[in-house]
C-alpha cells in the first residue's frame, strides 16, 4: 500500500487534476490572491502557473516528498518564491496572523481532521485575510449523495484518505470564515462520475 500511496498516487493526482477544465478552475480560484500566501496540500505545484503577479511569496504545506519533488521544475520556473513551510495542515508552523491569503485546492477532502486544519488556516491569516478554495464534495441531489456515501470507504482506501461527501462551504463557515463568493457545479464529464465531480469553489474572509 505504501508504494501505491507514496509513489503512484501523487502521479495519478498530477495527471487527473491537470486537465484543461481543472486548470481553468485553478485560474479562477487563484484570481485575487496577493501578498504572503499559504497553500495547504501543495501537491505537485499545479497552481503555481496560476498565481497572480501580486503574490509575493508562497508557504507550501505538503506531507508527500514525492509530490514536493514533482513540483521542482514548476517551482524553479516560477518568479514567486516558494518554500516548504510544513508537512501537516492540521498543525501549521506559522504564527498567528502571518498571511494575507490562503489557498486550498482538492485538499480539504483528504486532511483527516479537516475542522482542525481550517481552524489553523483561520489562525494564521491576518484579520480580513482571504481563503480561496476549490474542492470537490457534497453534491446537491440525494441520489448522488447516496452514491457518495456508498463509495466513500473505497475512495478513502484507494485515494489517500479522500472523502467524497464533505460539506465544504459549511466547514469553511464553521471555522470562522464568511463565504463571500461561491460557485458550485459539476465539472464536465459523464453523469456516472458525479459523486466525484461536484466542486465548491469560492473565497471566504476571516471573521
Ligand atoms: C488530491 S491531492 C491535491 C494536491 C494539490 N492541492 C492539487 O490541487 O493538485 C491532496 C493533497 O493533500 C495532501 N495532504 C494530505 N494530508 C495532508 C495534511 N494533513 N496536510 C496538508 N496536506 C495534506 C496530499 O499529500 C496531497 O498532495
Amino acid at each position: 500500500m505504501a508504494l501505491w500511496t507514496d509513489r503512484i498516487l501523487p502521479r495519478l493526482v498530477d495527471k487527473s487534476l491537470s486537465t484543461g477544465d481543472v486548470m481553468k478552475e485553478r485560474e479562477r480560484v487563484c484570481a485575487g490572491l496577493a501578498g504572503q500566501v499559504i497553500e495547504l496540500g501543495f501537491g505537485s505545484g499545479l497552481n503555481i502557473e496560476k498565481y497572480p503577479p501580486a503574490v509575493e511569496s508562497v508557504a507550501a504545506v505538503e506531507p508527500s516528498d514525492v509530490a514536493w519533488a514533482m513540483s521542482a521544475d514548476r517551482r524553479s520556473a516560477s518568479r514567486t518564491p516558494i518554500t516548504r513551510s510544513g508537512l501537516d495542515g492540521q498543525a501549521l508552523n506559522e504564527s498567528d496572523g502571518s498571511f494575507d491569503a490562503a489557498l486550498s485546492t482538492f485538499t480539504l477532502c483528504t486532511i483527516p481532521d479537516v475542522e482542525l486544519a481550517l481552524r489553523e488556516v483561520h489562525r494564521v491569516l491576518r484579520p480580513s485575510g482571504t481563503f480561496h478554495f476549490l474542492e470537490h464534495g457534497l453534491a446537491p441531489e440525494p441520489g448522488v449523495v447516496r452514491w457518495q456515501h456508498r463509495m466513500e470507504p473505497v475512495q478513502k482506501a484507494v485515494a489517500g484518505g479522500c472523502h467524497l461527501s464533505r460539506d465544504i462551504p459549511a466547514l469553511v463557515s464553521d471555522a470562522g470564515f464568511e463565504v463571500t463568493a461561491l460557485d458550485q457545479r459539476y465539472l464536465p464529464g459523464p453523469k456516472v462520475g458525479r459523486p466525484w465531480t461536484y466542486v465548491h469553489s469560492g473565497t471566504a474572509v476571516r471573521r
